[in-house]
């Protein structure tokens, strides 16, 4: 099925992206699936409700294959690939400025309220991070994968997770422990925040090459900045950027609070980002699942996981989780 493809675009835990042409001579963006056990019907399915949705910070789902037991999902081709690379330093990239980067945040919350409330079925991500936001022409972001865990009707308050998976560093603490609360929208809303902080500060949330110690968990770090009315120091940033970069922070910090009912809707999040910086209130300090989970010899502990026996789990959890809070 993938005989004509000849560039492939990369690789994540579904299965890998090729570039492709449609006869109309457009750019499409192919990914394989892994091997289906499906008879191909709910496959069908599922991507005739994905086709359906349409906004303009959202992947557009153009087609899908079916041969024997591959699956081939098709998607507009994004020319700038996908976020990771514009953030975190690398040679030869040309860094977004701070200004560009809050317009993309901006965007990347109202694809994700879209998808938690504006259309038909409500879409829970599960996956929000660097790597699945693509970049149009014009650097306007668009969530993908979504759909990719399951569908839920909006009515349907109680959620069973068949298949979640997510990457470590943005998946919400309540899918790893029980007491925290239930699994909801919340859990997207926790992943753009550790998404949002990173994008804010340029660097990964975790590093354990920090100068200093204190700045090993980053969101840690911030909220001291801010409650000791320190100024943070951002490299090229004018005025007006630190106006921006501060509460690209706070909102983030909103976002990653422990627990669910304390994180804001995404579509109050759009609101916060699209307001006043000197009217959002600093929030109470998060704690978060590293820090413990590093206290605790750095593993989780499976009665510490809080869904059933039908959820399957297709994570593996590496025991430092210092080092590796990402899944690269
Ligand atoms: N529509 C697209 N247009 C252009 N590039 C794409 C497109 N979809 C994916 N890619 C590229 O292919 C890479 C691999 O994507 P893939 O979704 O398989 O992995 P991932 O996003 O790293 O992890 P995950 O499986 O958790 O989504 C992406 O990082 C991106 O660079
Ligand atoms: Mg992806």
């Amino acid at each position: 099925m993938t005989k004509g493809f000849k560039v492939k675009l990369g690789e994540g835990g579904f299965g890998s992206v090729y570039k492709g042409k449609l006869q109309s001579g457009l750019d499409v963006a192919v990914k394989m699936l892994s091997i289906s056990k499906d008879n191909g019907q709910d496959f069908v399915n599922e991507v005739a409700t994905l086709g359906r949705i349409h906004h303009v910070n959202v992947v557009g789902l153009i087609g899908y294959c079916v041969e024997g037991k591959k699956r081939g999902l098709i998607y507009e081709y994004m020319p700038n690939g996908s976020l990771d690379k514009f953030l975190f330093s690398k040679e030869g990239i040309v860094p977004l400025s701070y200004e560009k980067i809050y317009e993309i945040s901006l965007g990347i919350s109202h694809g994700i309220a879209y998808l938690h409330r504006d259309c038909d079925v409500q879409i829970l991500h599960f996956d929000i991070k660097p790597h699945n936001i693509l970049l149009d022409d014009n650097f306007t972001p668009k969530v993908s994968d979504f759909g990719l865990a399951k569908l839920y009707p909006t009515k349907d308050k109680s959620i069973i997770l068949t298949a979640i998976r997510g990457t470590l560093g943005y998946m919400a603490p309540e899918l790893f422990y029980k007491n925290v609360g239930g699994v909801s929208h919340k859990a997207d809303v926790y992943s753009f925040g550790m998404l949002l902080m990173e994008m804010a500060s340029r660097r990964k949330n975790s590093d354990p090459h920090a100068e200093h110690s204190s700045q090993n968990y980053f969101p840690f770090w911030i909220h001291d900045q801010f409650t000791e009315d320190k100024d943070i120091d951002m490299e090229g940033a004018s005025e007006m950027d630190k106006i921006l970069i501060r509460k690209m922070f706070i909102v983030a910090l909103w976002c990653i609070q422990l627990k669910p009912c304390d994180r804001p809707t995404m579509s109050k999040v759009v609101e916060m980002i699209e307001g006043k910086t000197e009217s959002l209130e600093i929030p109470p300090k998060p704690s978060f699942y590293p820090h413990e989970m590093l206290e605790h010899g750095g593993t989780i502990n499976s009665d510490e996981i809080s869904w059933s026996d039908s959820t399957s789990y297709n994570m593996s959890v590496d025991k430092n989780m210092a080092n590796h809070s990402y899944s690269e």
